[in-house]
């Protein structure tokens, strides 16, 4: 099962390396993270649309979507903060709990830390699908999100560490596939256990994220700690022994000693945040948190937490929501392989503006249909109008999957100096489920609010993005990270502004340095 092979390090520097067994569980494990969190995005809009789970839940909107009365506007039926506090508690439990994950991957290492996920997975899922009252179901979502923010902390970070450096980008977008492909899987199960009589598919729903909280858990207890986790916690010989045995060689030296590097100067920068917001790093830390606030204005989660609820909403039955919720999935899947293929070879910022252009478009031209078609208190979508609005999601849905989705995290894990990349990439993490929360928490109320012009709303959002990645987001495609300053900052018609010598220092060890690395610490995504 090993492939021979040599890896290149930050500095250019070649390491033998095979895909040893270990890589592949590795990729395994990160197949399980990803799913896990797919699932969890994808599961929630499917249960809120089940009449057995409204009623014993939510019975006030139970009451509001089956027997609607007359001041009830149709685009009202589910604006209900409990509700939207069931899916968007996830995700705030999951902000929170990233502080503490970055400790523990830290100090106690990425396997414990994948372990503490699993366990909460596990709990959590354990109480969703038992859920007798709401408290019990919010408590489960908690916990799920607690599992979310440690594992998708220590996954990416665990698998970056242990993979040669070869296939390092590539199991980036790997992560990001396999969220989606989780979010599939959780429409396809919805699709399957609504059929159920009896009122208990959402239970199986729910609890069907058992499978990769269950894998995760026993992934953790059998892998190994990652070399540079042992390192940085003075494990020398154990690190070198580790290295060895996922290496599958003996002749390790080479990439141990840069390793050790690593480590040593990761350890001398003592303030990795004051770093961050240097006058030098601003165009960095703009950007990434700028491209977070963004991703999530696109809208895309409305449709991936509330496909069933929205196709619900402008009419549709609860079977053909369900199905349509299983269509967009798909497409999601499909788009990202595309941006895997292409984002190398047409470069980030053509995917970005194209994506803009038909993001724009499918938008407005929902909202035209739906303003049109879907009054307050009538819906008359004919079968082609309906099809016309799967259509047009579908469209939107794939731009933004070879787009915003992978490239939200792509290009901030790209551009942060060794110095900055940690915190820069903790601070990318936290604004991203910041917006998550508020998007899933306000969604639905916006959608009574609004109307058909929340499509509007978004849309004109996606002009705003546009315009920023038109003047203020350079192209980094098959740019080496050491030479970023130089070729693309330095280089920028308003960023340049930011990058006077004088200004090039960074504080370690509570001295300033040059800011000269080896580039090392590898990117991660949350
Ligand atoms: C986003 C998620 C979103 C997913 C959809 C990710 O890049 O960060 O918020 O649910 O894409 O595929």
């Amino acid at each position: 099962m090993t492939g021979g092979g040599f890896a290149t390090s930050a500095n250019g520097v070649e390491f033998e390396a095979k895909i040893t067994p270990i890589v592949i569980i590795s990729c395994i494990m990160a197949a399980t993270g990803g799913l896990m969190f797919g699932y969890d995005v994808g599961v929630s809009g499917g249960v809120t649309s089940m009449p057995d789970f409204l009623e014993k839940f939510f019975p006030v909107v139970y009451r509001k979507v089956h027997a609607g009365t007359e001041k009830d506007s149709n685009y009202c039926k589910y604006d209900n903060q409990g509700l939207q506090l069931f899916t968007s508690s996830l995700y705030l439990a999951g902000l929170t709990a990233t502080f503490f994950a970055s400790y523990t991957t830290r100090t106690r290492g990425r396997r414990l830390t994948m372990l503490i996920a699993g366990v909460f997975f596990i709990i959590g899922v354990a109480l969703n699908a038992g859920a007798q009252d709401l408290a019990m179901l919010i408590a489960g979502r908690i916990l799920l999100g607690c599992g979310v923010g440690f594992a998708n902390q220590a996954v990416p970070l665990f698998l970056s560490e242990i993979a040669p450096t070869r296939i390092r980008g590539g199991l980036n977008i790997l992560f990001q596939l396999n969220i989606t492909i989780g979010i599939l899987f959780a429409n396809l199960v919805n699709y399957g256990t609504a059929k159920i009589k009896g009122g208990w598919g959402w239970r199986l729903s729910l609890g069907l994220a058992g499978i990769p909280a269950l894998l995760l858990t026993v992934g953790a207890l059998l892998v190994t700690e990652t070399p540079n986790s042992l390192v940085e916690r003075g494990r020398l010989d154990e690190g070198k022994a580790v290295l060895r045995r996922i290496r599958g060689t003996d002749n390790v030296e080479p990439e141990f000693a840069d390793l050790l590097e690593a480590s040593r100067l990761a350890k001398e920068v003592k303030h990795p945040f004051r770093n961050l917001l240097q006058r030098k790093n601003r165009p960095q830390l703009v950007i990434a948190v700028a491209l977070q606030i963004f991703q999530q204005c696109t809208g895309i989660n409305a449709i991936m937490f509330y496909a069933p609820v929205l196709f619900n909403t402008v009419g549709f039955g609860s079977d053909a929501s369900l199905y349509s919720a299983v269509v967009t999935g798909a497409v999601n899947v499909l788009s990202t392989v595309v941006s895997i293929y292409s984002v190398d070879k047409v470069g980030r910022r053509f995917l970005l503006l194209e994506a803009g252009v038909q993001m724009f478009f499918s938008q407005v031209v929902i909202a035209i249909i739906l303003g049109i078609k879907v009054t307050d208190h009538s819906t008359n979508l004919s079968k082609s109008f309906a099809i016309l609005v799967v259509v047009m999601i579908c469209t939107y849905v794939a731009a933004f999957a070879w787009s915003w989705g992978p490239l939200g995290w792509l290009i901030p894990s790209e551009t942060f100096p060794l110095e900055t990349r940690s915190a820069g990439q903790s601070v990318t993490v936290c604004v991203n489920l910041l917006f998550t929360f508020i998007i899933a928490q306000a969604f639905l109320s916006m959608l009574c609010h609004f109307k058909f012009g929340i499509f509007i709303f978004f849309s004109a959002w996606v002009l705003v993005m546009s315009f920023f990645v038109m003047f203020l987001l350079p192209e980094t495609k098959n740019v080496p990270i050491e030479e970023m300053t130089e070729r693309v900052w330095k280089k920028h018609w308003f960023w340049a502004r930011f990058m006077d010598d004088h200004n090039d220092q960074v504080f370690v060890s509570g001295k300033k340095s040059n800011g000269k690395s080896n580039g090392f610490d590898p990117s991660t995504r949350l």
